[in-house]
C-alpha cells in the first residue's frame, strides 16, 4: 500500500520560535557559563517551582538519573514495590541502586499501580513503593499514602508523563516524599533532555543538590559520593522559554484527545481512557485498547497497518519491564501473577499526540483504524449529539 507522504509518529517536540532561543543562545555565549548553578539554571529552577505550584525542585540531566538520586536521598534498600506497566527507567533505576524490584499489578482503570495489590507485596525487607502516574494519570495518591503511613514506607512518584497535573487544584507533584520529572524531547515540557525532583523541605532539596554534583557540598567538601546529573544551561533556557508557551501547548492536546475520543466512540472493541472528574490532564499520550475478538484485529495487526501508512504509533508499554530478561526471573515477575498489566501490554497502542497534529490527521489515524476492524464506527456527524453515551470509555 502507497505510504503517505509525511511520517506521522506518535509525538513531536513543542518548540518555541528560534529567534527568541537564539537570543539566550547569545547570552550564554557572552557569558561563557555554560553549566553548574548558572543564570538560566537558577531562574528556571525557580519559575518551574512557581508554575508547578510546588515549594521545592531541583533540575536534573535528565529523569533516569534523577530517579536513581531519588532513592540515593532517602537512602532507600532492600525492596521497593513497583508497577511493570511503565518506561523501563523506572524498575532501572532500582537496580543501579543494588534494590530488588517487587511487581505489582495494575488497576483496569488506569494502568497504575494497584494500591489493593500492594499490600499483598509486602515484605520484612520493603522499604519503599515506586508508582508511577502512567500517561500523566494520577495514582490513587491517598490509598497509596495510607498504605505507605501504616507500613512505615517511603514513597517516590515517578511523575515523568506528568506535567502541570492537578488533582482538585493541587498539584500532582506534592503527594508522596519525592516526585521526579522527566522533561525528554518526547515529553509534554521539553528541555532537550531534562528531569528534576519535587521534595518538600529545604534539607532535602540541599541532599538533593549535594547528590546530582558529585556530592560536593562546598569547594572542597564531598558529603557523599554523588554523580554527575546537573542541568547545563541550555537546557535551562529551553526550559524558561518552554514554560511560556505550555498552557497553550497543554490545551491544544486536550483538543486533539477530545477529537479522538469523539470519533473512535462507539467502536466496537476498541476503548480509551477518559478524564478524571476533578483533576486537570497534560494529555502526555493518548492509549487505546484493542480487544482482538470484537474488533477483528489484533494491536500488532493495528500497529503495522497504520505503519504500512506511515504513521507511527507505539506500544507503551509493551513488553512488560518485568518481562525483560535482567527482571523476568523474580518471583514477582512471573506470568500469571499480573493479570490486568499482562492483557493491558498485549492491548495497547498509544496514537499519535502532540501539539501540531493536524485536525485532518487524526482523522486520518482514525479512520484508518475504524476501516481495519470488521465494525465500522460511527461517523463524527453521527454521533455528535450522543456525546454523553460512555460505551467505549473505560472506568
Ligand atoms: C515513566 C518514565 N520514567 C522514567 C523515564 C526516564 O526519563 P528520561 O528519559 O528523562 O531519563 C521516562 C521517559 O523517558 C518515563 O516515561
Amino acid at each position: 500500500m502507497e505510504k503517505f507522504k509525511k511520517p506521522i509518529y506518535v509525538t513531536q517536540p513543542f518548540l518555541p520560535p528560534l529567534e527568541q532561543f537564539q537570543g539566550y543562545l547569545k547570552e550564554i555565549w557572552d557569558s561563557k557559563w555554560l553549566t553548574n548553578q548558572g543564570k538560566f539554571h537558577q531562574e528556571f529552577e525557580k519559575a518551574l517551582a512557581e508554575y508547578l505550584g510546588v515549594k521545592y525542585i531541583s533540575l536534573f540531566t535528565n529523569g533516569t538519573l534523577a530517579i536513581i538520586t531519588a532513592l540515593q536521598t532517602l537512602r532507600i534498600t532492600g525492596q521497593v514495590i513497583t508497577t511493570p506497566f511503565s518506561f523501563v527507567a523506572t524498575t532501572h533505576a532500582l537496580w543501579w541502586n543494588n534494590i530488588k524490584p517487587v511487581f505489582a499489578d495494575i488497576e483496569p482503570t488506569t494502568f497504575n499501580l494497584d494500591p489493593e495489590k500492594i499490600e499483598a507485596a509486602i515484605t520484612p525487607n520493603t522499604t519503599a513503593i515506586l508508582p508511577v502516574h502512567v500517561y500523566g494519570n494520577p495514582c490513587n495518591v491517598d490509598r497509596i499514602k495510607e498504605i505507605a503511613d501504616t507500613y512505615g514506607l517511603k514513597l517516590i512518584y515517578d511523575a515523568c508523563h506528568t506535567f502541570g497535573v492537578k488533582i482538585n487544584n493541587v498539584p500532582v507533584l506534592n503527594f508522596g516524599d519525592l516526585s521526579v520529572m522527566s522533561f525528554h524531547a518526547t515529553k509534554v515540557f521539553t528541555t532537550f533532555e531534562g528531569g528534576a525532583i519535587v521534595c518538600h523541605d529545604e534539607a532535602t532539596k540541599k541532599r538533593i543538590d549535594f547528590l546530582k554534583n558529585f556530592g560536593f557540598a562546598g569547594e572542597i567538601t564531598v558529603v557523599a559520593p554523588g554523580i554527575n546529573a546537573k542541568m547545563n544551561e541550555f537546557q535551562a533556557a529551553l526550559g524558561l522559554l518552554q514554560l511560556k508557551y505550555i498552557d497553550e501547548a497543554i490545551e491544544k492536546r486536550k483538543q486533539i484527545a477530545a477529537h479522538y475520543r469523539e470519533t473512535l466512540m462507539n467502536v466496537s472493541g476498541l476503548k480509551y481512557l477518559e478524564d478524571i472528574p476533578g483533576v486537570r490532564h497534560c494529555y502526555s499520550y493518548f492509549p487505546i485498547l484493542i480487544d482482538k475478538e470484537k474488533f477483528g484485529k489484533t494491536r500488532d495487526e493495528v500497529y503495522e497497518h497504520l505503519k504500512r501508512h506511515n504513521i507511527y504509533g507505539r506500544r507503551y508499554f509493551y513488553p512488560l519491564i518485568s518481562q525483560f530478561p535482567a527482571y523476568k526471573g523474580l518471583e514477582s515477575a512471573q506470568p500469571g501473577k499480573m493479570t490486568v498489566a499482562e492483557r493491558v501490554a498485549e492491548e495497547v497502542l498509544c496514537l499519535p499526540i502532540y501539539p501540531d497534529l493536524k485536525e485532518q490527521d487524526v482523522e486520518l489515524v482514525c479512520s484508518l483504524i475504524k476501516s481495519f476492524g470488521h465494525q465500522k464506527g460511527k461517523s463524527r456527524n453521527e454521533i455528535s449529539n450522543r456525546k454523553n453515551n460512555t460505551s467505549s470509555k473505560l472506568g
